[in-house]
């Protein structure tokens, strides 16, 4: 089957690629405010985000169970330094860092909302 280049416009071509991008970025907006508003559906997630965090008992638990890894002031050992660690990570992003035990060796824990509360305060002040 030969092609009669004459059939296809040039200016229909470029309309079916401004379509199909604007269909990519409609796409892709959606599928992040879906994650997005997963994240923040997940229970424990809107609980830790709906308590009030207290910085110093966060270093504690920090000092307790992080600092082997991040060091007793968070500038790094085995783990990275955590300094300006909210530039970079959303508070989800954070409380997912420390549930998931996506990124080994660093493990899963599974504090309670309000510890993990106290513990992103500590982590948003580094
Ligand atoms: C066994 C060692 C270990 C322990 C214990 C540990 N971590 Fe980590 N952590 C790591 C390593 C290694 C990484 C880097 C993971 C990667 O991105 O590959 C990391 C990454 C992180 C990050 C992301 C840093 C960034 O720049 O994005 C945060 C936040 C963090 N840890 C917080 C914590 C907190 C809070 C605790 C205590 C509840 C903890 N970690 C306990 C080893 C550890």
């Amino acid at each position: 089957m030969t092609v009669n280049e004459e059939l296809i416009q040039p200016k229909d071509a470029i309309q079916r690629l401004i379509l199909i991008i604007l269909g990519m970025i409609f796409l892709a907006i959606v599928v992040i405010v879906g994650w997005y508003l997963h994240q923040i559906s997940d229970p424990y997630i809107h609980e830790v985000l709906s308590r009030q965090g207290d910085v110093s008992r966060g270093q504690a638990i920090f000092e307790i169970n992080c600092a082997g890894c991040h060091g007793l002031e968070a500038d790094g050992i085995v783990g990275p330094s955590l300094h300006h660690v909210q530039k970079h990570k959303s508070k989800i992003s954070l409380i997912q860092q420390v549930i998931s035990g996506n990124t080994p060796p660093m493990p899963k824990f599974q504090p309670s909302p309000q510890d993990m509360a106290d513990l992103l305060s500590y982590l948003e002040k580094l």
